[in-house]
């Protein structure tokens, strides 16, 4: 069987372990020669590599672990790129979600203003690392998870349109596992669903178990009352904002009864409930900060310092399996069917063939291929126009270094109140990110 290479770009995240241990876990069917890491941040990145070069040696001896910051090796000679790069770190991410809240707006990392902000980060180093894999694996796929991916799917499908990079997103697993656990099924893998949208803007229309019966109404049910909470043991549901997160569910499945939501709906349909219960002072960066960066580079340093990760507190997590599972079904052609965004082109019928949207697709050895959404009602296609071309707003901006264009985005965003808020939260955020933007005009 053929040994793949694998690129993680970002080798110095947080989620670099959870990714090289579930891909241990599946070393009997996915079989692995190398893993190179690859990062802009060599320090940030060494503590992470060392660590995991020691996991490795003990756990999967026969798997070569390397580490560096230059494209060249790091590219060459790999048959899939994960990627998983967060442009200004965490620092940059405290500033998407206090420069809107000083105005008054919620502070959020892939929506809202501060997603915005973050987009135009990471358009040019996606397309960057789009660039050295086309360069150095022309026959590389490259599974992406940077974020904001709404932003970076529209960017690479307008300015990289032919190159083999799927962007995905774990929310809806993550949403998935808690009602498997709800239904008492022992994953999600035991139900099919239907679901359609944008990144972190998208409803399920039904979720069926593999003989075809709809589930459907005990899911609703259970939503309508406790939104995604279950017995308060899942992993989400152990940190406080995202506990509160799910229980807000409820709230936003009442807006349409026969469907249930993504959780980030939230950001648009309820920001004043988000600005009056967020502490300016205090938002989710500082508590990632705080917690799973900690936490993931105090295990790492304590694996180095030990020389051994025979009782590493590291495990494996749920949104490395899903991009673990995307890469069996290109190598091995396994026609998985797994939500992925991609250009809607028809399927779904009554919106923009050239928007991204995130919908179920059949994927095997030639990408994705997309499944038939059909007409989506009133409600969710007037809302996806909008957040659509926000998404377009921004790669327009990027592209022409408009400001006007980018201040557009931001007037359109349902979480912006006024043209004049827009403009004051523009002007700071360009400020914050001098450096990380193209210089607008
Ligand atoms: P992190 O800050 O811990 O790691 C990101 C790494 O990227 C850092 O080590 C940084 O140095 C590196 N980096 C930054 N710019 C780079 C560049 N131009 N080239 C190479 N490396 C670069 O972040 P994290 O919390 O682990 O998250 C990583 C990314 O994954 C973020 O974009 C996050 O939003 C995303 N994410 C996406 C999903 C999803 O559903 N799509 C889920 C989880 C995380
Ligand atoms: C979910 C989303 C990701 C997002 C993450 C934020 O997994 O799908 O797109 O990056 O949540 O989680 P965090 O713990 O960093 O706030
Ligand atoms: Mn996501």
């Amino acid at each position: 069987m053929k040994k793949f290479n694998i690129t993680i770009a970002g080798g110095g995240s947080t989620f670099t372990p959870g990714i090289i241990l579930m891909l241990l876990d599946y070393l009997d069917e996915f079989p692995i020669d190398t893993i190179k890491l690859y990062d802009n941040d060599e320090d940030r990145q060494k503590t992470i590599a060392d660590a995991c070069r020691i996991l490795l040696e003990e756990r999967a001896p026969g798997v070569t672990l390397t580490a560096g910051t230059d494209p060249e090796e790091a590219f060459t000679d790999v048959d899939f790129v994960m990627a998983h790069i967060r442009v200004g770190k965490y620092a940059m991410r405290e500033q998407d979600e206090k420069i809107p809240l000083k105005h008054g707006v919620l502070g959020q990392e892939t929506c809202g203003p501060g997603g915005i902000a973050y987009g135009m980060r990471s358009i040019p180093a996606v397309l960057e690392l789009v660039d050295y894999m086309e360069k150095y694996s022309p026959d590389a796929w490259m599974l992406n998870y940077s974020n904001p991916a709404a932003i970076v799917a529209e960017a690479t499908r307008r300015l990289r349109p032919d190159s083999k990079i799927l962007n995905i997103c774990d929310m809806p697993i993550g949403i998935e596992e808690l009602i498997a656990k709800n239904l008492g099924l022992s994953s999600r893998k035991e139900f099919e669903v239907d679901y359609y949208g944008l990144n972190h803007f998208g409803w399920w229309t039904d979720i069926r178990d593999k003989e075809g019966n709809t589930l459907m109404p005990q899911v609703i049910q259970h939503v309508s009352e406790n939104g995604y909470a279950t017995d308060g043991s899942s992993e989400l549901e152990q940190q406080a904002s995202w506990n509160s997160t799910l229980k807000k569910a409820k709230d936003i499945q009442a807006l349409d009864p026969s469907t249930i939501p993504n959780t980030y709906l939230k950001y648009y349909f309820f920001p004043d409930y988000e600005v009056s219960n967020a502490d300016p002072e205090h938002t989710r960066a500082n508590e990632v900060m705080e917690g799973r960066e900690k936490f993931i580079f105090s295990e790492c340093q304590a694996i180095i310092d030990k020389g051994t990760a025979a009782d590493t507190a590291l495990t494996i997590d749920e949104h490395a399996s899903y991009i673990v599972d995307l890469a069996k079904a290109i190598a091995f052609n396994t026609k998985e069917r797994m939500l992925m965004i991609v250009e809607n082109n028809g399927a779904i019928l009554n919106f923009d063939p050239a928007a991204m949207v995130e919908i179920p697709c059949i994927v095997g050895s030639k990408g994705p291929e997309k499944l038939v959404v059909g007409e989506i009602p009133q409600f969710q296609k007037s809302l996806m126009e909008q957040q659509a071309g926000v998404e377009k707003l921004v790669v327009g901006a990027f592209e022409e270094k408009s400001y006007h264009k980018l201040w557009q985005a931001l007037i359109l965003s349902r979480t912006v109140p006024s043209a004049s808020v827009a403009k004051d939260i523009l002007d700071d955020l360009i400020e914050a990110n001098r450096g990380y933007w193209p210089e607008l005009t």
